[in-house]
C-alpha cells in the first residue's frame, strides 16, 4: 500500500510573516490527523527558515520548490542543495513546469538537479505534463515518457523519487484533469517506471496528480488506483482548503 502525499506549492506567494503564519494555520487544523499520508509545504526560499521553524515537531514536511545542480560558487540567484539541507527540506521539487516553460528547465537540467537532490541525502519531486496541443494532438502519452525517461537518467534507485503529474494545461487554470484522464496517464508513467525499474519499484513510487486540485475533487482524483497524492497550487494558499486536501488523502 503506498502512503499518499500531498505537497502545497506557494510558488512566488507569501512575504516570511505571510509564510509563517499560513503554515502555522496549515499545522494547527491539521492537528496530528495526517499520520496516514505525508504532508508538505513549499513556501519561497526566504521563507524556508521561518517555515521550517514554524513547523518543527508536527508531521508537516519542508519542501524548496528548486534547486541547483552545482555545490556553490557563482551561480547568481540560484540556491544549491546543501543549503536546503541544512535548512531542513527533505523534499525539492524539480522540473516543474513553469520551471521548464519559463526559465528554460529542460530533461538534461531536471535530470541533473534529480540527481543531486538525491546525493544531498532529499527527496525529489519530479514533475511531467504534456501542454494543451500535446493532449489535443495525442502525443501525451510520449511527452509523457520521454519527460520520465529524461529526468531519471542514470538514476540507478528510484525509492527517493515521487513523480508528479501535472498536466500544463490544468495548472492554475481551473480546468482539472477529469479523475479518468489522470487515471491513464498515471497508469502510463507507473507502467514506464516497470520498464525502467522493474514491477515492484513501478508498484511502490509515488505518483502525484497536480492542476487545479481542490477540496471539492481531491477525493474523486485520490480515489483512482494509481493517483497517490497531490501536488497543490492555488488552493494550498489557504490552509484550510489544504488542509481539507490533505484529509481527503488521509
Ligand atoms: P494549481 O497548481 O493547483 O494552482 O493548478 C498546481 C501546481 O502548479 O503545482
Amino acid at each position: 500500500m503506498r502512503r499518499k502525499i500531498v505537497v502545497g506549492n506557494w510558488k512566488m506567494n507569501k512575504t516570511v510573516a505571510e509564510s509563517a503564519e499560513l503554515a502555522s494555520a496549515v499545522v494547527a487544523a491539521l492537528g496530528n490527523d495526517c499520520s496516514a499520508c505525508e504532508a508538505g509545504i513549499a513556501p519561497t526560499y526566504p521563507a524556508l527558515d521561518a517555515v521550517g521553524c514554524t513547523i518543527k515537531g508536527s508531521e508537516v514536511l519542508l519542501v524548496a520548490q528548486n534547486c541547483h545542480y552545482e555545490d556553490d560558487g557563482a551561480y547568481t540567484g540560484e540556491v544549491s542543495t546543501g543549503m536546503l539541507k541544512a535548512v531542513g527540506c527533505s523534499y525539492v521539487i524539480i522540473g516543474h513546469s513553469e520551471r521548464r516553460q519559463y526559465f528554460g528547465e529542460t530533461d538534461a537540467t531536471v535530470n541533473l538537479r534529480i540527481k543531486k537532490v538525491l546525493a544531498a541525502g532529499m527527496k525529489a519531486i519530479l514533475c511531467v505534463g504534456e501542454t494543451l496541443d500535446e493532449r489535443e494532438s495525442g502525443a501525451f502519452e510520449a511527452v509523457v515518457s520521454s519527460q520520465v525517461t529524461g529526468g531519471l537518467q542514470g538514476v540507478v534507485d528510484i525509492s527517493d523519487i515521487v513523480i508528479a503529474y501535472e498536466p500544463v494545461w490544468a495548472i492554475g487554470t481551473g480546468r482539472t484533469a477529469s479523475s479518468e484522464q489522470a487515471q491513464e496517464v498515471h497508469k502510463i508513467i507507473r507502467n514506464k517506471v516497470a520498464e525502467l525499474y522493474g514491477a515492484a519499484a513501478a508498484e511502490a513510487v509515488r505518483i502525484q496528480y497536480g492542476g487545479s486540485v481542490k477540496p471539492s475533487n481531491a477525493a474523486e482524483l485520490f480515489a483512482m488506483p494509481d493517483i497517490d497524492g497531490g501536488l497543490i497550487g492555488g488552493a494550498a494558499l489557504k490552509a484550510e482548503d489544504f488542509v481539507a486536501i490533505v484529509k481527503a488523502a488521509c
